[in-house]
């Protein structure tokens, strides 16, 4: 079995009284695909927010290259190699596609020498080439499209030269051709051997794609699994139906 990268012990956080993550554990191993579902509100991109370092935890510990970054500043965390996308997409506008790459480098580099500078334009075209968007690294980034725009900011994180990769729903509204070339592009990102933790609301996107899962409903882990044993389990299906039915 791998080596974990990443270990969260008895996290939780409150916002006043609600609590938004209650008493998680899990870890996600070098190289590794996890999967994180969960119903709307059950916790998910709070999660991110704590190991990303935008919220302060409540209680617990977060542990990454065995050291604990709780309490660490977000700069500090990505510095460490833990990058995210978020939730929505995060252009910077007016500025073209390749610009908007660079930005992720930006705490890679420290000098301002031209070779330097010729080193960072020709990774960022590479990435651009990687997530798909080949030929666009001069467009300006309001002519790409919604799903483009993804693309966009998977490169931008991969930029930053990460160990463990966030995504906060990467594949919601991409159209279906759109979903497997985002497969194909997390596949190839732990192909390099970076870890990934995906939060995704669709299961028939998650299942195949995911090495193991963690569900998650209202705030605490319900399931932790291979994608086989998440499929069948009753709590899941549970939580996934009572969801449903809470919003029909
Ligand atoms: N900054 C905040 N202040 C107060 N409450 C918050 C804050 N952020 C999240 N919450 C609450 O914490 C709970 C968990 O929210 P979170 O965004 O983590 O859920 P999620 O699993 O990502 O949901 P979704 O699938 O809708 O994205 C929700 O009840 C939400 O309203
Ligand atoms: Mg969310």
């Amino acid at each position: 079995m791998q080596a974990s990268i990443l270990e969260v012990r008895g996290l939780s956080k409150r916002f006043g009284g609600l609590t938004a993550v209650s008493e998680l554990a899990f870890e996600v191993r070098e190289g590794e695909i996890l999967g994180m579902i969960g119903p709307n509100g059950a916790g998910k991109s709070t999660t991110f927010n704590l190991i990303a370092g935008t919220y302060p935890a409540s209680s617990g510990e977060i542990v990454f290259k065995e050291a604990s970054i709780l309490g660490l500043a977000p700069h500090q965390i990505a510095r460490r190699g833990i990058l995210r996308t978020f939730q929505h997409n995060r252009p910077f506008e007016g500025m073209p596609v390749i610009d908007n790459v660079l930005v992720g480098a930006h705490r890679l580099f420290t000098k301002n020498s031209h070779a330097e500078e010729a080193v960072r334009r020709s990774r960022a075209e590479e990435l651009i080439e990687f997530v798909g968007l080949g030929g666009l690294a001069a467009a300006d980034v309001g002519t790409l499209s919604f799903g483009q725009g993804r693309l966009l900011e998977i490169a931008r994180a991969l930029a930053g030269e990460p160990r463990l990769i966030l995504f906060d729903e990467p594949a919601a509204g991409l159209a279906p051709a759109e979903l497997d070339r985002l497969a194909e592009i997390i596949r190839g990102i732990a192909a390099r051997g970076i870890a990934v933790l995906l939060i995704e609301h669709d299961m028939h996107f998650l299942l195949p794609l995911a090495h193991r899962v963690v569900v998650l409903n209202f705030g605490a882990k319900i399931a932790d699994g291979l994608p086989d044993e998440i499929r069948r389990d009753p709590a899941v299906m549970d939580a996934y139906l009572g969801s449903h039915a809470a919003h029909s």
